[in-house]
């Protein structure tokens, strides 16, 4: 055990603004990038990823301003290892108080292979490139990507090379979720011992989540002496994702006896977090997701209905307030005013501005007329098309649908397009088919639609649906969420919602060349 690993704090690096927005689809605004990065720093998030500046313009801008705006917590860009990307990402971060390059390159044999680096070659470049990362920027990241299947004296050199050129933390990436506990444990525990220098520096986990063990994987190798966790907010990530946030931080504090480490992370707001990153991703929370999942505090069954009715001890490991969820889930009838629907989203976590309030006002008003309760996960729901400001080019007007056992099903819809209202009558089969040839015909385009996901906010027959959009048009993406206690009605607002971010050119690149080919 060095200095560094006997201490008990294990700092958390959230990257779900870099890995996690890498997930193919997952698609966020500059806006909503920015509101997940203060509300990651306000969290207590140790260091922040904010993107990859080289990637694209918007990358680069996000992460400046991420940077700019950032009170506590680190920021970090990532770089390849190449003097263009670590100069381009200093640039953005370089606005931060505590700015850090992360730079990495592949390490395995494979990844050498597609380098063209013989094993002297890459030592060559990691040398030069962590040592131009170093003379920008006092803290620096080095990652050797596919660590766990790079061979072990190999990985021993590569890492000495980086701390010899003045890497201060060096991270152990399992960038294909390949490695298993008790392994990921024994590497980190191999190189603190073997490394020359690594008492120096700190060790990071990165494991992505392929065979499920990501969770596992990172704690195992907290064990063996690795103080930084990277992970991302529900597990966000390419394939089967990334370490969730809320799953080591809430292991580590429910299990303190055997994992006796601790983390600047305030978990009440977990659940705050989880929500606003799955509705800017367009990325559904799984219902039995450990944590933050719908069901991770319902009890179903009648023995355990009864024993946490005794003792809510018998079945629940934390309390829901822990994360964040309020005890109270029935929030709110027609008849309550602005200043409790504002106290209310408070205690949600939303931190509503007046021209905000206002808008969702009307929304709550208009809800609590159709809908006799209005839980907290109506509000949250109602959240998810907030950003709408009334000056979008596309708005729904009016929409009546036919629909029933004998087709076709038929849309007629009325939306102002630019300023100009529209009307249509169209037919397809089914009514959301029928809606959506309707905007087409309105709204003429040549974007795909490739995904349309529907999920009930609550339960009941007059529970809201909130529907998730995604769509794209030469290699970008646009997302659009809606919510609505009338699923045609949602489905119709979730589609114009993206056709709007398309018109407004707020789209992301889909499977950009250089993501897809650099980080894992
Ligand atoms: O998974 C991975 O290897 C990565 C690196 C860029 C750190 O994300
Ligand atoms: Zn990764």
């Amino acid at each position: 055990m060095t200095d560094k690993t006997a201490q008990d704090h294990v700092l958390i690096f959230d990257t779900t603004l870099r890995d996690g927005e890498q997930s193919p689809g997952a698609t966020m605004s500059h806006d909503e990038k920015l509101e997940i990065a203060g509300l990651l720093d306000e969290m207590g998030v140790d260091i922040i990823e904010a993107g990859f500046p080289i990637a694209s313009e918007g990358d680069f801008a996000a992460v400046s301003e991420i940077a700019r705006n950032s009170r506590n917590s680190v920021i970090c860009g990532l770089a390849r290892a190449n003097f263009a990307d670590i100069d381009r990402c200093w640039e953005a971060v370089k606005h931060a108080a505590k700015p850090r390059i992360h730079t990495f390159i592949g390490t395995s044999p494979l990844h050498r292979d597609i380098t063209a680096l013989d094993q002297e070659g890459m030592i060559e470049k990691i040398a030069a490139t962590v040592a131009h990362a170093r003379n920008l920027c006092d803290n620096v990241q080095w990652s050797p990507m596919d660590a766990t299947r790079t061979e072990h004296d190999y990985l021993c050199r590569v890492v000495e090379t980086a701390i010899k050129n003045g890497a201060t933390t060096i991270n152990i990436p399992d960038t294909v979720g390949y490695t298993a506990p008790r392994e990921s444990a024994d590497l980190i525990r191999m190189l603190l011992e073997r490394v020359p220098g690594a008492d120096e520096i700190v060790f990071a986990t990165h494991c992505h989540n392929d065979l499920g063990m990501a969770t596992a994987n990172s704690l195992a190798a907290v064990e063996a002496g690795a103080r930084q966790i990277e992970c991302t907010i529900n597990g966000l990530g390419e394939r089967a994702g990334n370490t969730a946030l809320e799953e080591v931080v809430m292991a580590m504090r429910v299990r303190n006896d055997i994992m006796p480490y601790r983390t600047g992370i305030d978990t009440t707001k977990i659940m705050h977090l989880s929500r606003r990153v799955s509705q800017v991703s367009g990325f559904a929370v799984q219902y039995n997701k450990a944590v933050v999942g719908k069901n991770a505090f319902l009890h179903e069954s009648g023995i355990h209905q009864d024993g946490v009715l005794k003792n809510v001890q018998t079945f629940e490991i934390m309390r829901p307030e822990d994360i964040g969820l309020t005890a109270k889930n029935i929030a709110m009838g027609k008849h309550s005013g602005r200043a409790a629907l504002r106290a209310k989203m408070a205690e949600l976590g939303y931190d509503l501005g007046d021209n905000q309030l206002k808008d969702v006002f009307v929304r709550f008003k208009a809800l609590a007329d159709r809908k006799k309760e209005v839980y907290d996960d109506d509000l949250v729901a109602l959240m998810a098309d907030a950003s709408a400001s009334g000056d979008e080019h596309l708005q729904v007007k009016k929409l009546r649908v036919v629909c029933g056992t004998e087709g076709p099903q038929e849309a007629e819809l009325t939306m102002s397009v630019g300023g100009e209202e529209k009307f249509v009558d169209a037919s397809g089969d089914g009514p959301v088919d029928a809606c959506f040839n309707a905007v087409k015909m309105l709204y003429p385009h040549n974007a795909k639609l490739d995904l349309y996901q529907v999920s009930a906010v609550t339960e009941g027959t007059d529970a809201q649906a909130t529907v998730s959009v995604r769509i794209s048009r030469d290699g970008t993406v646009y997302t659009g969420q809606s919510a609505d206690t009338d699923t045609v009605v949602a489905s119709v607002k979730a589609y114009v919602n993206a056709l709007n971010r398309m018109h407004a050119g707020q789209g992301r690149a889909n499977n950009s060349a250089l993501q897809t080919s650099a980080a894992g």
